[in-house]
């Protein structure tokens, strides 16, 4: 039997901080109403860094941390829902910049649910002995498609990336992974690509921005949060008292403690560092894994879920032992 493991994580994020005092430059707003509303203080944004680029410095800090030399990596995936181009995907360029071998490379999009799905795929991939150690990234620059005139959601955003070594191995260390979605709710969630338009006859378009109605995908949220750790539980014959942690998706502290309070576990245990960075979308899963490794909030031989929601509407989640 092939089990896998994680044996590397990295992340980055771009230097320049927005805070929320800076928001009010542009918008209606105030410190006071995003960190009750949001728990968000501040963000990370791009100046002239690209997705590929932010995917590029976590990955090189994922590859030094899982101590492998690069030409062991066999398989590359990158969730992003920000991509620099329509094609080559970031996971082509990322596989030139860090210099892999010829290797099976794609991006997917799963919006904030983007890290789970990849690690899912990669997952399987590696479980069926067609690949053995797979680099998988999520790197988003979200402020690309953020309209700063918006304060329902402009203060939510912050770009970053994180990268993950998964392997193959003897121990089963990522115990369970699973991923749904639901397509119907598209209407409150949706960032429309610009649309193919003859300019004989229409204007050519700009490119759209995120459209969200808060309070639905709040509700959406809190739902799907506690059920899909449930579901992790109930497949494995296991109950919270078996779990270290909790690190969900960092995209509302409200969202995180509501779903903590639903569940009866302890916020403690329910890593936090929107603080930082805001919403990543599917960046933020593997930056808030690196964070809590690297802090010493998850140890070796801890055993956690990881779980996020998004846009599409998307969501999924992990069981794994470090
Ligand atoms: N500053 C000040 N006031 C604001 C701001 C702001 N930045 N934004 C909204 N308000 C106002 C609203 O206009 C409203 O005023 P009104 O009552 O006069 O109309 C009031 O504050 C309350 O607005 P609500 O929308 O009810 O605020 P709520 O408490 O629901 O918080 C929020 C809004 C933070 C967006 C919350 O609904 C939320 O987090 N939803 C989930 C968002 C999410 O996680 N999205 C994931 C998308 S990521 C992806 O997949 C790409």
């Amino acid at each position: 039997m092939i089990y896998t493991k994680i044996t590397g994580t990295g992340s980055y994020v771009p230097s320049k901080v927005m805070t929320n005092d800076d928001l009010k430059a542009f918008v209606e707003t105030s410190d006071e109403w995003i960190q009750s509303r949001t728990g968000i203080k501040e963000r990370h944004i791009v100046t002239d860094e690209d997705t590929t680029d932010l995917g590029y410095e976590a990955s090189l800090k994922a590859i030094e941390d899982a101590g492998i030399d690069k030409s062991e990596i066999d398989l590359l995936v990158v969730a992003t829902v920000t991509p620099d181009n329509a094609f080559p995907g970031v996971s082509n360029m990322l596989q030139a910049r860090l210099g892999l071998n010829e290797i099976m490379s794609f991006d997917i999009n799963a919006a904030c649910s983007g890290f789970l799905y990849a690690l899912n795929i990669a997952d399987k991939m590696i479980k069926s002995g067609a690949f053995k150690t797979a680099l998988i990234v999520g790197a988003e620059t979200l402020t690309r498609l953020t309209d700063w005139r918006d304060r329902n959601t402009c203060v939510l955003f912050g770009d970053a990336a994180g990268a993950m070594i998964i392997q193959s191995s003897d121990e089963n260390k990522i115990k369970d992974v699973i991923c749904g979605s639901r397509g119907d709710v598209d209407s409150n969630l949706i960032c429309k690509n610009v649309d193919v338009k003859d300019p004989m006859v229409n204007a050519i378009s700009e490119q759209d921005h995120i459209h969200m109605n808060g309070r639905e995908v709040f509700k959406f949220a809190t739902r799907i949060l506690p059920k899909t750790v449930n579901d992790l539980l109930d497949r494995n014959n296991i109950t919270l008292d078996d779990l270290n942690c909790i690190v969900a998706h960092q995209a509302n502290e409200r969202i995180i403690d509501k779903a903590a309070r639903d569940l009866n576990y302890p916020m403690e245990k329910m890593f936090l560092n929107i603080s930082k960075y805001g919403n990543t979308s599917a960046a933020s899963v593997p930056l808030a894994i690196d964070e809590a490794i690297k802090s010493g909030y998850l140890k070796k031989g801890d055993q956690f879920i990881t779980v996020a929601f998004g846009g599409g509407l998307t969501w999924g989640g992990a069981l794994i032992t470090l």
